[in-house]
């Protein structure tokens, strides 16, 4: 774990909400945890992107090549509360997003697509994405993706380049 540098205190206490008050100790013995400060993120971004990305990104057609992975990281924490990347991750209000670069439009069957991505019959190209991102509904009329759009041209870049390598791992 990586929580100890935030603890003065030998982990044995565990007495991670220890600021609160002396006063409050004696009532909420039961819930002392409860009060916790968030938990600081388990920070693995130190990792990302690894050699590796960096070696694949270089492959990638201009101007995705250039793309700055970290921010595409960053713009995709959006996009993060409605879609998965894993292979077999699970759809949530979006559908899982495994493979999506070169991924037949409204192809997951569990998946309750708008009639419009249904039917649409193309393959999420890096131009189809970078309009779909642009305005979802300039490509599906009737888009189901509550997302009003991505307006800056280097984001859309990033989170696409950072689709393309995260979601084939
Ligand atoms: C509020 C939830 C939500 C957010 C946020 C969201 N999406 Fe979606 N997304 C959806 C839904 C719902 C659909 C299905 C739309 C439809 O059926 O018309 C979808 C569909 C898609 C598709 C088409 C997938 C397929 O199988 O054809 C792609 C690609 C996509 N989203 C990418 C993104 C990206 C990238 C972001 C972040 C920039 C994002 N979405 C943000 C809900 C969301």
């Amino acid at each position: 774990m990586a929580l100890g540098a935030c603890s003065p205190k030998p982990a044995a206490t565990n007495e991670v909400a220890s600021t609160s008050s002396a006063t409050q100790t004696a009532t909420n013995a039961v819930e002392t945890t409860a009060p916790a400060a968030p938990v600081a993120p388990a920070a693995p971004a130190a990792t990302f992107p690894t050699a590796e990305d960096t070696a694949k990104l270089a492959s990638l057609p201009a101007p995705y090549n250039q793309a700055d992975l970290a921010n595409g990281k960053r713009q995709f924490a959006v996009c993060k509360a409605c879609h998965t990347l894993p292979s077999g991750g699970p759809n949530m209000v979006g559908p899982n997003l495994h493979k999506v670069v070169g991924r037949h439009s409204g192809s997951i069957p569990s998946f309750a697509y708008s009639d419009g991505l249904k039917s649409a019959g193309f393959s999420w190209d890096y131009a189809k994405l970078d309009a779909y991102l642009t305005n979802p509904k300039a490509v599906i009329a009737d888009s189901r993706m509550a997302y009003a759009g991505m307006p800056v041209a280097n984001n859309r870049r990033d989170v696409i380049a950072y689709l393309k390598i995260e979601s084939e791992k």
